[in-house]
C-alpha cells in the first residue's frame, strides 16, 4: 500500500467519520478494509465505547482484530441473517457508483459483505473518483491450483496479469489462501461484461469490480469536509 499524502489521508478520513453517522444503535454493521476503513472502524469503536449497541462483521481477519481490540462485538457469518449497513473503501468509484475494490486484496469477503448488505456505502478521498473505471490495477483472485492455465486466460481477455507479491517478495495470499492477479485492461467501457468474462474463467474466484452494489458514495476532501456523490444517470 502506497504511503497517503496528507491531503488524501483528511479526506479518506472525513469521508469514514461522515459515513459512521448513519449507524444506529441495534444495527448489523459490515466494516470494509484498507486505510479508509480503518478511519470508520475506530470512530465506530469510539461511538460503541459511548454507547452505540450493534453488532459487526469484517471483511478481513485485519479488521476483525481491530474491531475486538476497540471492543466493537463481532458475530460470526452463521450468525447474522442480513447486514443494515456496511462501510467500505473502494480505489476507484464512477459516477454510477460501479467500484474498483481489491487494492488491499481483501475483495472477496469485501463482495460477499456488500452482497448480504442492504445498503453499501463506499468512503473515498476526491481522487478516487473518476469518469471510467480502469487507471488502477483491477485486482482478480485466482486459486493457486492451476494457476498458469487462469493467467494465461485473463491474458487471452487483454489483462496483463501480474501475480502480487508480499513485501517480503514472497506470492502475496489472501485470507482465503488464493493468489491476486492484478490485470491492467486499461479504460474499462462495460463493467459488468468484464465482471462476467472474468468470473467465468474457472480459475478465477471473483474480482474486484462492484457492479450495481453500493448504494451510495461519500467522497472526503483535503479541507476535511465529505458529502455523498451524486449518481450520474
Ligand atoms: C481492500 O481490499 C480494498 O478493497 C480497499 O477497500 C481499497 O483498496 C481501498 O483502500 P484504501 O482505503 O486503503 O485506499
Amino acid at each position: 500500500m502506497n504511503q497517503d499524502s496528507s491531503a488524501q489521508a483528511t479526506g479518506k478520513r472525513a469521508a469514514a467519520e461522515e459515513a459512521v453517522r448513519r449507524i444506529e444503535s441495534g444495527m448489523t454493521v459490515g466494516l470494509g478494509t484498507g486505510s479508509t476503513a480503518v478511519y470508520a472502524i475506530r470512530k465506530i469503536g469510539e461511538f460503541v465505547q459511548g454507547g452505540l449497541s450493534i453488532r459487526a462483521v469484517a471483511t478481513s481477519v485485519q479488521s476483525e482484530r481491530l474491531a475486538r481490540e476497540l471492543g466493537i462485538p463481532i458475530s460470526p457469518f452463521a450468525d447474522i441473517d442480513g447486514i443494515d449497513v456496511t462501510i467500505d473503501g473502494a480505489d476507484e468509484v464512477d459516477g454510477a457508483f460501479n467500484a474498483i475494490k481489491g487494492g488491499g486484496g481483501a475483495l472477496l469477503r469485501e463482495k460477499i459483505v456488500a452482497a448480504a448488505s442492504r445498503t453499501l456505502i463506499l468512503v473515498v478521498d476526491e481522487s478516487k473518483v473518476v469518469r471510467r473505471l480502469g487507471a488502477f490495477p483491477l485486482p482478480v483472485e485466482i486459486v493457486p491450483f492451476g494457476k498458469e492455465l487462469t493467467l494465461a486466460k485473463l491474458t487471452e481477455l487483454g489483462g496483463n496479469p501480474v501475480v502480487r507479491l508480499a513485501r517480503d517478495g514472497s506470492v502475496y495470499t489472501t485470507d482465503n489462501g488464493n493468489y491476486i492477479a492484478d490485470c491492467n485492461f486499461g479504460s474499462i467501457g462495460d463493467p459488468g461484461r468484464l465482471t462476467a468474462q472474468l468470473n467465468a474463467i474457472p480459475g478465477v474466484v471473483e474480482n474486484g469490480l462492484f457492479v450495481g452494489m453500493a448504494s451510495g458514495v461519500i467522497v472526503g476532501r483535503a479541507d476535511g469536509s465529505a458529502a455523498p456523490l451524486v449518481r450520474q444517470s
